[in-house]
């Protein structure tokens, strides 16, 4: 198989492409059928072939993610940067479910390391049809009171990193997959203390909206997802019960949310469903903004 052969579209829709190749193979190549069956003459990657990407999934939000992706069908790499025991939880309960993962330890602020990410993904999947770029760390305070060291890491790993991430996935993920990158709806609440990590979070906008357009004619959607609160040590550390009250209080829905409302978002992205939403940042957070 080809690299194109690959890909997220149902074996129905390969199909019907098929037989309207047969019937009118001029109007296809003229592209014009392809149009009228929903420009969605994509080829669909076996089950058995999908694979999946996902960084910082040791815990939190990228683990409920690799735990979907795996459930969804796809055989998925489990990054993470030190919790290497949790990473192979997460295997582990994969495996048990009857999915196939692997834990791959790596920096995503090192550009090297991520290029060794996606070759241990490689080496143990193949080509990659999904990545997320979730590996995130939150560093909060007023201006007055930011030191470098936090403001740099921040940048090195929400930006630098989620930037590394995207390049390698913008150069391998097969055509027809999902690059998604995790923002937050703190870019609209704009809460002090929250400054330079929003504007790391802001980033992964732009970044997936611009991607998009560099990836025409591909069939790769590149979506930024924008979580609420969501219930997670990055969320709840150094917080008082107090003050995660009252972000549970400005949410309509009088809950956090949870790494699965954020992991179904993801699933519907990657699903034959989402393949229309493009360059979008998907606001996941109950109502908060
Ligand atoms: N929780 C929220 O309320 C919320 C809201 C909006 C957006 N988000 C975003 O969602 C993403 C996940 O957040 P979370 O709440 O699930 O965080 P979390 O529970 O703290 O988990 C963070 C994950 O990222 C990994 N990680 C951290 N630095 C890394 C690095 N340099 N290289 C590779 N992996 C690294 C961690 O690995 P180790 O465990 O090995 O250190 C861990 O697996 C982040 O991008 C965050 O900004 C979260």
């Amino acid at each position: 198989m080809t690299p194109t052969d690959h890909d997220l579209t149902s074996p129905t829709r390969r199909r019907v492409l098929a037989g309207a190749a047969t019937l009118a193979p001029a109007l296809l190549a003229a592209g014009s059928l392809a149009r009228a069956a929903g420009d969605d003459g994509k080829i669909t990657a076996a089950p058995s072939t999908r694979s999946a990407l996902v960084t910082g999934a040791s815990r939190g939000i990228g683990a409920a993610i690799a735990r979907r992706l795996a459930r969804d069908g796809f055989r998925v790499t489990v990054n993470y940067l030190g919790r290497r025991d949790e990473a192979t939880a997460v295997v582990r309960a994969i495996e048990r479910d009857g999915g196939a993962a692997a834990a791959v330890q790596g920096d995503v602020a090192e550009a090297a390391a991520v290029a060794k990410l996606f070759e241990a993904h490689a080496a143990a999947f193949g080509g990659v049809d999904v990545v997320v770029s979730n590996a995130g760390i939150m560093r909060l305070a007023p201006f007055r009171e930011m030191s470098d060291e936090d403001f740099d890491r921040m940048l090195a790993v929400n930006v630098k990193g989620s930037f590394n991430v995207m390049r390698e996935a913008a150069r391998r993920v097969r055509d027809g997959g999902r690059i998604i990158t995790l923002s937050s709806s703190i870019t609209q609440l704009r809460t002090p203390t929250y400054g330079p990590y929003a504007a790391s979070k802001a980033a992964q906008d732009l970044f997936a909206s611009v991607l998009a357009k560099e990836l025409e004619g591909r069939r790769i959607a590149v979506n930024a997802i924008a979580p609420g609160v969501v219930d997670t040590p990055l969320f709840t550390q150094g917080k008082t019960a107090q003050q995660i009250e009252g972000f549970v209080q400005r949410t309509p829905h009088k809950r956090l949310g949870t790494p699965d409302d954020i992991a179904g978002v993801v699933s519907m992205l990657c699903s034959e469903d989402g393949a229309w939403i493009n360059g979008q940042v998907v606001y996941a957070n109950g109502g908060i903004v």
